[in-house]
């Protein structure tokens, strides 16, 4: 995967702003563009994916994770926050970038089209 298949949207101007939205083992929403995304912060690591459950699009940001994987709570799916694998299905997953204490996320190239 080449980072110059991305377009980066910024998603918090700055650590304090990220640490201040974002918990260890919690979900929170954030709006890009048009869209709702999920992140997650897991074992100190952050993950961005769809808010929508692939199952039956209930909300994942009612869910929570650990463990690297993020629980939907309607049906109790699991999905890996990485590769967005779980129960034959998969969650749409973005990748994250830090750059001067911002925090961006990345679209393919011709996502908005
Ligand atoms: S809607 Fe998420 S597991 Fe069923």
């Amino acid at each position: 995967m080449s980072k110059d298949e991305f377009r980066w949207y910024v998603v918090f101007n700055s650590e304090k702003e990220q640490n201040e939205y974002i918990k260890e083992g919690r979900l929170s929403k954030v709006l890009v563009e048009e869209k709702w995304v999920c992140i997650a912060k897991s074992s100190g690591e952050l993950y961005a994916f769809d808010e929508l459950c692939p199952h039956q699009n209930y909300p994942l940001v009612h869910g929570h994770c650990e463990n690297g994987k993020v629980e939907c709570p309607l049906h109790k799916y699991k999905f890996d926050l990485k590769s967005g694998r779980g129960h034959g299905l998969s969650l749409q997953t973005y990748p994250l970038k830090k750059e001067d204490g911002r925090l961006y996320i990345g679209f393919k190239k011709g996502f908005w089209d």
